[in-house]
């Protein structure tokens, strides 16, 4: 058969098998067993050097034609798979925009952080700064600096978490009175600090008790202040937790780092004082303790206690949540149970 002849055959049985091809990948394989360094055409030409001169022509003139039909036939199919696929895709993954998105659960700020952030905007209109203080502390910061002396009970190992004997989980924010004192430059005004943080006791848990719970500290030192500024700041405080009618009473109490030291009660502001079952029908429901900065603790970071003074106070925020909102199991906090958090809205 003639070179001309051959070339008309492959032509014919390359358009049969571009017919019955389906997809693009058999298209490229026909396209490289026909036209490919390796393919027929190329194969047949090999033939062109049995040819006589005149016939070359006419050969090579042929076997472009071929090329060219050949190159025409297989773009042209590949084109009109290409289209029918993105057809079948786009069909595949129709998006009905008439169906309702779904619903995103919103978080919010969790009931304790909004006693906080409550407590820190009040703390913050009155010029305090905000302390962060570190959970992991010294046991000389957490007790020494604080003048609780080696043989204190807090200091026993049932309620501290030591991690070395030097090293512990701080056991309240009252570090932090030490921490700041040092670092105060008197000449440039009165100390007015909060510090509100995660605090560690070796309790075990229950209903009123937590290993890891919330403390806010608080202190003011200057010159003349006074138990009358202590009592009036822990007034408003009371006031902004528990409404505008509420009334604070203090009773003397015992604390290494105050003197005097007093325990903080709230008229009770589900009865209004007369006596019901959150205050134990006494009237008044302990917050806080707080007390006059004793002298040792300023000593110790330098500071002269003849010349300044003032006041700290310390209270719980998870304790201010469960009386407010009557929370019965103070785990509840820590439970992260939905059902629980999203009672605790924040209003506006
Ligand atoms: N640190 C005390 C406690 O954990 C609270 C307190 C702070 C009391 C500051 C008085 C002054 O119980």
């Amino acid at each position: 058969m003639g070179i001309e002849e051959q070339l008309t055959g492959v032509l014919a049985r390359a358009v049969t098998d571009i017919d019955s091809a389906d997809s693009v990948k058999e298209i490229e394989a026909i396209r490289v067993s026909y036209l490919g360094k390796k393919g027929e055409i190329t194969s047949i030409l090999k033939g062109m050097k049995d040819v006589s001169p005149q016939q070359r022509p006419v050969i090579g003139k042929k076997a472009n034609e071929v090329r060219d039909e050949l190159t025409a036939v297989l773009t042209q199919k590949k084109e009109r798979l290409e289209k029918e696929s993105l057809q079948k895709q786009l069909e595949a993954e129709t998006i009905d925009v008439t169906l309702p998105g779904r619903q995103v659960k919103k978080g919010q700020t969790h009931v304790l952080t909004q006693i906080m952030e409550d407590i820190e905007d009040l703390f913050l209109g009155m010029g305090y700064q905000i302390i962060e203080g570190n959970e992991v502390e010294s046991d000389y910061y957490n007790f020494e600096r604080v003048n609780l002396p080696q043989n204190h009970p807090a200091r026993d190992m049932q309620d501290t978490f030591y991690i070395t004997p030097d090293v512990l989980l701080r056991t309240h924010t009252s570090p932090i009175q030490a921490r700041t004192l040092e670092n105060h430059d008197f000449s440039e005004g009165p100390l007015k600090m909060i510090s509100p943080g995660k605090v560690y006791r070796r309790d075990t848990d229950d209903a009123t008790h937590s290993h890891q719970f919330h403390q806010i500290e608080g202190m003011v030192i200057d010159e003349n202040i006074t138990m009358a500024d202590l009592k009036g700041t822990l007034e408003l405080l009371a006031k902004k937790m528990f409404g505008e009618e509420r009334e604070i009473r203090l009773r003397p109490s015992y604390f290494p780092f105050t003197e005097p030291s007093v325990e903080v009660d709230v008229s009770c502001f589900k009865c209004g004082g007369e006596g019901c079952n959150v205050c134990k029908k006494t009237g008044w429901i302990e917050i806080l303790g707080a007390g006059m900065t004793h002298p040792n603790v300023l000593e110790m970071s330098g500071v002269d206690s003849s010349k300044y003074g003032g006041f700290a106070f310390g209270l719980g925020p998870d304790r201010i949540a469960m009386l407010k909102y009557g929370v019965d199991d103070i785990r509840h906090f820590y439970l992260n149970d939905q059902r629980f958090l999203t009672q605790f809205k924040r209003k506006g």
